[in-house]
């Protein structure tokens, strides 16, 4: 980490977000922007995004993946095999375009904004301009993916640190994936759930919870049933996206092919669930969302 910047590139780094939140910005949006986030990890945040993503890029909405997790694990479901060069690492820390960080995928109408595992390092400098780089997504990339894109999905690492918050910040929703088959899902939903209305309240006024999701549903165990009543009862029914994902094998062998299972095996059930999903959640941004999309249901 001591040799990433050099004092005088440091200096540069940090005035560019001071810089940065100075800039006044028009306000003809279209596009919504969706942060798919939870502390806790393996709830199915990379699932959701690239199934979804790639489910709704088919349907002929124009969709970005915005890959905020330094696991970079989207970015490996939809750049694998493409070659390229610029990432949320150059975003945050050179004086580039958002449109020159931003890549077509294996999937159509699909584009990523990728990762890359060296934004980790860069967190201590983005901590040392807080709270300027708490606006560096929201002034650098908000504007450009609105007009553009007709969908925006984050997909974000399992923590409610610094960098997720520059997510929400930029955000007009947010969905939280939960595990139905862990006992300790209550518990980060209860987190994440104080965490989104903070921001709401220091930062983003407009942000919103679009839904909760659970995911990993076994109905044949008591416990994974209890866990979805039980959430359902804390947050109320219309929290809740009334699509569930089941628990399927085939998510993980679709991951080590390095495909959304909707691609490596679109009949199978999760697949089937996730294409649900997208239809649920057009209906809903279809009520929601002021700016009306393309949204017409699958
Ligand atoms: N419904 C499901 N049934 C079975 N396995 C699943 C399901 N959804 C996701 N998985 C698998 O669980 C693991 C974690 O899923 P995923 O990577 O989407 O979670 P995540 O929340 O993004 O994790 P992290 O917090 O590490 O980023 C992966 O191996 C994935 O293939
Ligand atoms: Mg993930």
């Amino acid at each position: 980490m001591g040799n990433l910047f050099n004092r005088k590139e440091e200096r540069c780094f940090l005035s560019g977000i001071l810089a940065g939140v100075t800039t006044a910005r028009k306000n003809n949006m279209s596009g919504v922007i969706i942060s798919i986030i939870n502390n806790k990890g393996g709830t199915g945040k990379t699932t959701t995004t690239c199934n979804l993503a790639h489910i709704l890029g088919k349907n002929d909405k124009n969709v970005l993946v915005i890959d905020n997790d330094s696991q970079c694990n989207s970015s490996k479901i939809l750049l694998d095999g493409i070659d390229y060069t610029n990432t949320m690492y150059n975003l945050i820390k050179d004086a580039i375009q958002v449109s020159d960080c931003i890549h077509f995928t294996k999937y159509s109408n699909v584009s990523c904004l990728p990762n890359d595992e060296m934004v980790s390092a860069l967190e201590i400098f983005l901590a040392k301009a807080f709270p300027n780089s708490l606006y560096l997504y929201r002034e650098k990339i908000r504007e450009y993916a609105k007009d553009n894109y007709d969908i925006i999905l984050v997909d974000n690492p399992p923590t409610l640190g610094l960098i997720v918050a520059m997510s929400l910040y930029m955000s007009d929703f947010v969905i939280v994936p939960n595990d139905a088959g862990s006992k300790f899902s209550l518990e980060g939903l209860i987190k994440a759930i104080s965490f989104i209305n903070d921001i709401r309240e220091k930062a983003n006024p407009d942000l919103k919870l679009l839904r909760l999701l659970i995911t990993k549903v076994d109905r044949r165990t008591i416990a994974s049933t209890a866990i979805l009543q039980q959430i359902k009862k804390t947050f109320g029914e219309d929290e809740v996206f009334e699509t569930t994902i089941p628990i399927n094998t085939a998510f993980q062998q679709a991951e080590l092919s390095d495909k959304t299972l909707c691609r490596f095996r679109p009949n199978a059930t999760g697949a089937k669930a996730y294409k649900e999903l997208s239809r649920e959640l057009l209906i809903i941004l279809d009520k929601v969302w002021p700016q009306k999309i393309t949204l017409q249901a699958l």
